[in-house]
């Protein structure tokens, strides 16, 4: 049986939109703050298979979205090429801050792999145990929101260090976007062979490119990592997420060969529906903030994205990810409204 999920991701109707929430599994979950607990280091807790998979089943349990979303994070791809990622509880993820880019080499991607085979043990063991109608996603951070984390050395507001090293080093800018577009390749590879149903690219600050710059920065490394997975052999589907980009997702939709994108909740979705390339599935795009306060006008603004999306393949989610004060009561109306409608 394939799943409601995957079936909408290749492009088929049908009468129930699939909806899961970027973000799950996470902390406004007790259940996850329980086995948080028990893993300080969250490194270490993204390592262990058992409870990476305990984490990535525990909101298909309570709530039976459509999908899950294995439990790891972007920043895996900098641990794993010796960037010493740690998060500080309330301040964040902070890494070495890279100088010269000239850090990074081939023989550190090559080794990637080894140290990433916790994440795919993981996958492997979630896929099995998910029922046959769930699909599980596996996922990466896109170079350029992988770029700002290795350059600024954390979290950023504007970007500051990263938009001017992408304006002052030309020749060692692309050299790094090639460097990270192969290890995020590869980082798809290893999940895609582990048993991930279907992968996405988060590109979560592709909002502080500078819009002339958008095609080499945040389109064509989309399609050099495509192009490697596919000549690879692996077909997954990909779903890509840049976040905050407005009008440039009519290129970035038209330009990449992705099956499905991601619209952030700046977007409006008739505009979507409108503009954007009938092959392609759109996911999205409930503002996370409106399921705090819940009620009407939750109720209105989801309404208004599942009528926007009426005649088109549409994943139900969020516009960017779930937050920890999120009352699961909330996320219960939400789900009994979006299964509730009958297209
Ligand atoms: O259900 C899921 O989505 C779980 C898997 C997942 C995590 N991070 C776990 C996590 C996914 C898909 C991510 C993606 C991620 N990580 C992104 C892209 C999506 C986005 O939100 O834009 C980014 C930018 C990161 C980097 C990151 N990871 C930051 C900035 C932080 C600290 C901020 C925060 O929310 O605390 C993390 C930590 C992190 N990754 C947490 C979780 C559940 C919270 C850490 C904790 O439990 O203490």
């Amino acid at each position: 049986m394939t799943s409601l999920f995957l079936k909408t991701l290749s492009g088929q109707q049908s009468k129930e939109r699939p909806l899961w929430l970027m973000r799950q599994a996470g902390r406004y979950l007790a259940e996850y703050r329980a086995v948080r607990a028990s893993e300080p280091d969250f490194i270490s807790f993204c390592l262990n298979p058992e409870k990476a998979v305990e984490v990535t089943l525990q909101p298909i349990d309570r709530f039976g979205f459509d999908a899950a979303i294995i439990f790891s994070d972007i920043l895996m791809v900098p641990w794993a090429l010796g960037r010493n990622v740690k998060f500080i509880t309330g301040e964040g993820p902070k890494l070495d801050q890279m100088e010269t880019g000239d850090e990074i080499t081939e023989v550190m991607i090559a080794e990637m792999a080894l140290k990433l085979a916790p994440v795919a043990t993981a996958i492997t063991n979630c896929r099995a145990a998910l029922a046959p109608n769930k699909a599980l996603i596996g996922f990466a951070g896109a170079p350029w929101t992988i770029i700002t984390y290795l350059l600024e050395g954390g979290s950023s507001r504007d970007f500051a260090v990263a938009r001017q090293w992408m304006w002052e080093n030309d020749v060692r800018f692309d050299r790094l976007l090639d460097l990270i577009s192969h290890a995020t390749a590869d980082f798809l590879t290893l999940q895609a062979e582990a048993g991930a149903d279907a992968l996405m690219l988060f590109d979560s600050w592709a909002s502080a490119v500078p819009a002339h710059l958008r095609k080499k920065v945040v389109i064509d490394p989309v399609n050099q990592i495509v192009g490697i997975l596919r000549k690879r052999g692996i077909h997954t589907p990909l779903i890509g997420f840049p976040k905050g980009i407005g009008e440039g997702l009519v290129e970035y939709c038209n330009e990449t060969d992705l099956q499905a994108v991601g619209i952030d909740h700046g977007v409006d979705m008739r505009w979507a529906a409108a503009t954007l390339p009938l092959h392609l599935t759109l996911q999205g795009n409930l503002d996370p903030l409106s399921l705090i306060s819940g009620g009407d006008a939750m109720t209105r603004a989801i309404d208004e994205i599942l009528d926007a999306m009426d005649g088109r393949p549409h994943i139900f989610n969020l516009g960017h990810g779930i937050t920890p004060q999120t009352p699961i009561d909330h996320v219960h109306d939400l789900l009994t409204r979006v299964r509730g409608k009958v297209s």
